[in-house]
């Protein structure tokens, strides 16, 4: 055990801080290559095994290159869930859990829900698991999301629907829900140079960015959709980008939604948006 830790420590201390060192270390060791907690806190010796060897080598050569340790796993915590993630979908982060509270905390006992741009299904999977009574379904217009998806409604044990469409040039009329929430491509393309390498170099471009000249197009298309689908006191739930947080408050109350709240992240960055109808 010793050994495979300072054989990690040496390849990968000059990518990253002491703190993340070990949880990456961890992670490696328990998740990746199956070792037991008990051995791998005691430090015990491990019999020499060549297949184990040989996927810490390919783990760590692609940790070197940047790649997010979460899709070398394939697997990432959300909201006490675990999630299947690779390339195809966006990285669930903390920011996203938040948001997965609020709707929680203000549901009834039962409803139909909508996720959209759904990715890996973090945020219709774990709504499903927490509001057992309610339908709900998550759209998103790239395939391999929704395969991810539905691998990780099968594996959380929740009944979501998943269904491809753009939202951008939505034809569906006969649906109706309670609530709308998404999480939409937000970051602008302005944005690029404060991002780090890690995140650029590896996640899907079209789950991140929007062009700078309209950066609220998702949110307006999907206010136009709810306009026709929300149910009467039906309400919209949105994860947003600080820098456009009034503007959207604006372009959700011009839409004719009310009782509009703005909610801060952990960082202290306003970052939520709900709106009734
Ligand atoms: C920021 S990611 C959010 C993923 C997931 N909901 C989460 O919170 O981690 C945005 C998602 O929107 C999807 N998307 C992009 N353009 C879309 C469109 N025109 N219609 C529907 N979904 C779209 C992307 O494929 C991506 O999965």
């Amino acid at each position: 055990m010793r050994y495979i830790l300072t054989y990690i420590d040496n390849a990968l201390k000059s990518c990253y801080a002491a703190a993340e060192l070990e949880s990456v270390k961890k992670a490696l060791c328990l998740e990746l290559l199956g070792i037991s907690s008990v051995t791998y806190y005691s430090k015990e010796a491990l019999t020499p095994d060549p297949e184990r060897e040989r996927k810490l080598e390919t783990a760590l050569n692609r940790l070197a290159q940047g790649e997010p340790l979460q899709y070398i796993i394939g697997s990432t915590p959300f909201c006490g869930l675990s999630f299947r993630v690779d390339s195809r979908v966006l990285i669930p982060r903390p920011e996203t859990a938040e948001l997965v509270e609020w709707i929680t905390e203000d549901a009834g006992a039962s409803g139909s829900l909508l996720d959209i741009g759904t990715g890996s299904g973090c945020i219709a999977v774990t709504l499903a698991h927490n509001l057992p009574h309610w339908k709900v379904q998550g759209w998103d217009i790239s395939e391999g999301a929704l395969e991810v998806a539905r691998e990780n409604s099968r594996l959380n044990g929740t009944d979501v629907e998943f269904n491809k469409a753009d939202i951008l040039n939505v034809t569906v009329t006969d649906c109706y829900f309670d609530v709308i929430v998404s999480n939409p491509p937000y970051v602008m393309e302005s944005e690029k140079e404060q991002m780090e390498n890690r995140v650029l170099d590896f996640e899907p471009h079209s789950a991140l960015f929007v062009p700078d000249s309209d950066p609220l197009m998702f949110y307006r298309a999907i206010a136009e959709f709810g306009n026709r689908v929300l149910n009467k006191g039906g309400r919209l739930y949105f994860e947003i980008n600080p820098l456009e947080a009034e503007a959207l408050k604006e372009m959700l109350s011009d839409a004719g939604y009310h009782d509009i709240e703005l909610r801060k992240d952990i960082f202290g960055k306003q970052r939520m948006i709900k709106a009734k109808l």
